[in-house]
């Protein structure tokens, strides 16, 4: 993986969000194995709660287009934070359940690659199918 690739490719790809509210631009491309990309940004609306974020405009197309969790090399995530660029806490629901936990994700912000982390980091012990029974 070229860390200076991709986040150049996330910086290309943050210019497309639609964000006339917060001025703050999110992108997440995931890495196929097969060398295809997906992409999302964050796009915003003017009633503020149909907006939707980079990572839940990304994974559902992963889906649609036919791919899964085993597709997956890596995910990688741009904000405009100057510091730590975090998903919030519908997308690490969302991330947990598209996603291993073990899976790979990298965050960069405005100046910078912050690290290599995983989707289950971010949503330790969280809600899945497992969690899904009444027995
Ligand atoms: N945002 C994302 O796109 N992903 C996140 O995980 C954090 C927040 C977007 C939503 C909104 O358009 C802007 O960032 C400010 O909250």
């Amino acid at each position: 993986m070229d860390l200076n690739k991709i986040y150049e490719e996330l910086k290309i790809l943050k210019e497309n969000a639609y964000t006339p509210y917060s001025n703050f631009n999110v992108s997440c491309i995931i890495y196929l194995k097969n060398g295809k990309q997906i992409k999302g940004v964050n796009v915003e609306n003017a009633a503020y709660n149909p907006g939707i974020c980079a990572e839940r405009a990304a994974l559902p197309q992963m889906i649609t287009q036919g791919y899964n969790k085993d597709d997956v090399d890596v995910v990688a995530l741009y904000t405009d934070s100057e510091g730590f660029g975090s998903p919030c806490g519908t997308c690490r629901q969302t991330l947990i359940e598209l996603l291993y936990p073990e899976q790979k994700m990298l965050i960069f912000n405005k100046h910078e690659f912050i690290g290599e982390y995983t989707v289950g980091y971010f949503l330790p012990n969280g809600f899945t199918n497992n969690n899904l029974t009444n027995k």
